[in-house]
């Protein structure tokens, strides 16, 4: 009964402090083992997807939503839709896309910009979630949804994941019988959101049609889909389409907004942080106002560790669930077929190396010259590992390295008087809860 979908990590992560980093529990006479030894979890992380999958009520979850793409499917479906969206969101790609970005960035710093100016606190999780719908339709559909200056479907979007999250967990599928208020919300804002994606699609089909033979290089995500469905080179579906447009968004959203949520936790809370990283930032971009120029990100090793130390702390997936498709040892311990393997990757990241005790956030640990592959090794792996890598990797730290940037180049962020805590919420993502910040403009 512990087990509340919201507190889910949390509870696994006591228990692992209580019984070691593997031990087992039964849910609903299912077996499961938790795992957050990090050479473990790499083992099963990279054999994917022949001994593993994801837990199969993801994809049970995802197929009955119309949303079964990259994500929850398996085996040769999930290599040929891979195939596809790993190409969309290569690099080559996200440099062409970086103009882009800055004009997304620099709504939500006019955005801010107003809230400093009448002294009004943000909800700045709220923002940040416009911000990365905007930049994922933008890139992935060619599609501007402004959804910074008006609201429209990020509503929408808001419940799906919660949702999801819960009926994933749950130990019974009782929406098929019965439907809770909370289920009649996500079947409106999933009819919402699958209006769009055929509006997006069509759209794109039709820029498709007029565009001549000569020019064949898709121009985001989609067309690259509606190309390879023409050309018939490993064809999706219309509903596989659709099913990978909805993915899409869900998948880039709420980790990458959460992530930039989280950096901007700790800038409020630690001034002597915030203050080395806003000098940082000033001597590299000088009088802009924000990163105006793709390379320039990698020349911030502050910013930087600051970001890896907060999703090393407060990563967006602190938990990844995967079941083997046959009996299976792990280490040496036998799985059999039919256990649900929950991966600890937070606690498996909390072992680094470097002066400071694991719990404690100093960027510092980054920059002593630790490789990255040690750390990797000791556990961090906020983006997952093996084939199934997250493929918006890049465009997620793009994103979050552009808004960090921005943040400390315009505002000094301080921490709400007398806000509440501010809570870890497990919503398939993992969010902070009560995150209220003033933003002052800086002299
Ligand atoms: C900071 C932001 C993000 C974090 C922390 C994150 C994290 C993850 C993790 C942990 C996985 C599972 C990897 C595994 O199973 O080994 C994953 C998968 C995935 N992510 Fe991300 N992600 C982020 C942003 C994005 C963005 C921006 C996109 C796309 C625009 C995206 C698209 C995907 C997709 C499609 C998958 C499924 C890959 C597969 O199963 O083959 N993610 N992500």
């Amino acid at each position: 009964m512990q087990l509340q979908p919201e507190r889910l990590h949390l509870v696994l992560e006591q228990w692992c402090r209580e019984f070691g980093p593997v031990y087992t529990f039964r849910l609903i006479g299912r077996p499961f083992v938790a795992i957050a030894d990090p050479i473990l979890i790499t083992q099963v992380l990279r054999d994917r997807p022949g001994a593993f999958r994801r837990w199969n009520a993801i994809e049970t979850v995802a197929r009955e939503l119309g949303i079964n793409g990259v994500f929850s499917t398996e085996g040769e479906t999930w290599r040929r839709q891979r195939q596809l969206v790993v190409k969309a969101l290569d690099p080559l790609h996200l440099r062409a896309f970086f103009p882009s970005l800055c004009e997304m960035t620099r709504r939500l710093l006019q955005r801010w910009e107003s809230a400093a100016r009448d002294q009004r606190s943000v909800d700045i999780q709220k923002d940040l979630m416009r911000y990365t719908v905007d930049v994922t339709t933008n890139l992935a559909f060619g599609y501007d949804m402004d959804t910074i200056e008006g609201e429209v479907i990020q509503q929408h979007l808001e419940v799906i994941l919660p949702t999801i999250n819960r009926r994933i967990n749950a130990p019974i599928p009782y929406w098929h019988d019965l439907k809770l208020p909370a289920d009649k919300v996500l079947d409106r804002a999933l009819s919402a959101v699958q209006t769009l994606t055929k509006e997006l699609i069509a759209a794109n089909r039709a820029r498709l049609a007029q565009r001549s033979e000569a020019d064949a290089i898709p121009a985001n995500l989609l067309e690259a889909l509606l190309m390879a469905q023409q050309e018939g080179e490993a064809p999706l579906t219309d509903d596989e389409v659709l099913a990978n447009v909805f993915t899409i968004l869900l998948a880039g959203q709420d980790t990458t907004a959460n992530t930039i949520a989280w950096v901007a936790h700790f800038m409020s809370i630690l001034p002597d942080v915030q203050r080395k990283m806003q000098e940082e930032v000033d001597a590299v971009i000088g009088h802009a106002t924000m990163l105006e120029d793709f390379d320039v990100a990698d020349t911030l090793p502050y910013l930087n560790a600051v970001i890896n130390e907060a999703m090393r702390l407060k990563s967006a997936t602190p938990v990844l669930a995967v079941e083997p498709n046959y009996d299976v040892h792990v280490g040496d311990i036998a799985i059999p077929k039919g256990a649900v393997l929950s991966l600890l990757t937070r606690e498996a990241g909390l072992q680094q190396g470097g002066d400071s005790a694991a719990g404690v956030f100093d960027p510092d640990r980054w920059l002593t010259g630790v490789s990255a592959a040690s750390h990797h090794r000791a556990g961090f792996m906020p983006f997952g590992s093996g084939p199934r890598l997250c493929p918006g990797r890049s465009l997620a730290l793009m994103e979050v390295r552009s808004a960090v940037a921005m943040l400390c180049r315009n505002f000094d962020l301080l921490r709400v008087k007398d806000a509440p805590e501010v809570e870890e919420v497990f919503a398939f993502s993992m969010m902070p809860q009560n995150l209220r910040v003033e933003l002052r403009r800086r002299a």
